[in-house]
């Protein structure tokens, strides 16, 4: 049985080492590699791994999109997410799932212990990994979610998206943004070069807490701290949460994620 990681670039990708941290906790090993996929030849290079003896990968940028395309099925929260992050391959039919939502709303629940119920959201971009996790970030029933994006379009296209769900979600631009929130989720892909967009400083305030999809020192969490926030959290514990979701749709057994949190942490 082989697994594997689908991306490009995907050299940086820490999912084969949490994957074999995971099935350590039962004294197994697993197959699971890394694959670069040429950008335009997914579907082919998911087609090689799976007649090689593959049944189950991860899928990262920029092909979570496409991967939804390829499935024979999809889960609930992938259809609605547009995107699939996981692959297994099910009597001979390519199943789907989107574990990145379940992931984020997981870590922020249960590891940090930041309420979502009734509080403020707002969330900053509106690409594909915010598509990705609001529908069970609206599960958990926040008071209202604002999603602010550069191209205030792509925002309230979303939030329209995701109406009707019993959460008032609001879309628009950066500015005019009236703060402070209690939560703010930023899943700018811009920070990972470095650069952040330009934001009121009066959406944080001394309640706020902020969470960083992306995992590292990152620019926004270091101007969270700057202004005062009440606690910041990168996204490791998504990523290794997300990661515990499809290793349960593979393996049948959920693993333990706060001891690799905390490996993974020290490194
Ligand atoms: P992802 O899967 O990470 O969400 P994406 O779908 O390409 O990737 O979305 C990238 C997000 O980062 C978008 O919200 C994008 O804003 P636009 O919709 O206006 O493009 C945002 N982003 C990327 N570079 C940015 C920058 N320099 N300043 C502000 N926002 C940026």
């Amino acid at each position: 049985m082989r697994f594997a990681v689908f991306g490009n670039p995907v050299a940086h990708s820490r999912s084969p080492e949490i994957h074999q941290a995971f099935a350590a906790q039962r004294g197994e090993q697993i197959d699971y590699q890394r694959i670069l996929s040429p950008l335009e030849d997914f579907a082919g290079c998911v087609k090689s791994f799976l007649a090689d003896g593959g049944v189950g990968a991860n899928v990262t940028l920029p092909f979570k999109e496409q991967a939804w395309q390829l499935c024979d099925s999809l889960s609930e929260r992938a259809r609605h997410a547009g995107a699939v992050n996981t692959l297994a391959l099910q009597g001979g039919k390519l199943f789907g799932d989107n574990t990145d939502g379940v992931g984020l709303v997981t870590d922020i629940r249960d590891n940090l212990r930041w309420p979502l119920r009734d509080q403020h959201i707002l969330i900053l971009g509106a690409g594909g990994a915010v598509r990705g996790v609001l529908g069970p970030l609206l599960a958990e029933q926040p008071a209202q979610v604002r999603i602010a994006n550069r191209t205030a379009e792509k925002a309230r296209d979303l939030s329209l998206m995701f109406a009707g769900r019993g959460v008032p979600v609001f879309g628009g631009g950066f500015d005019k943004l009236a703060g402070p929130y209690d939560l703010i989720i930023n899943a700018v892909s811009a920070g990972l070069d470095g650069s952040m967009p330009e934001l009121p400083a009066s959406i944080v305030g001394r309640q706020t807490r902020c969470y960083d999809m992306i995992y590292g020192d990152t620019p926004f969490l270091r101007w969270a701290k700057q202004q005062g926030a009440a606690a910041a959290a990168d996204g490791l514990g998504m990523l290794i949460e997300q990661a515990a979701e499809s290793f349960a749709l593979w393996h049948g057994w959920r693993p333990d994620t706060a001891s690799v949190i905390a490996d993974l942490r020290k490194t």
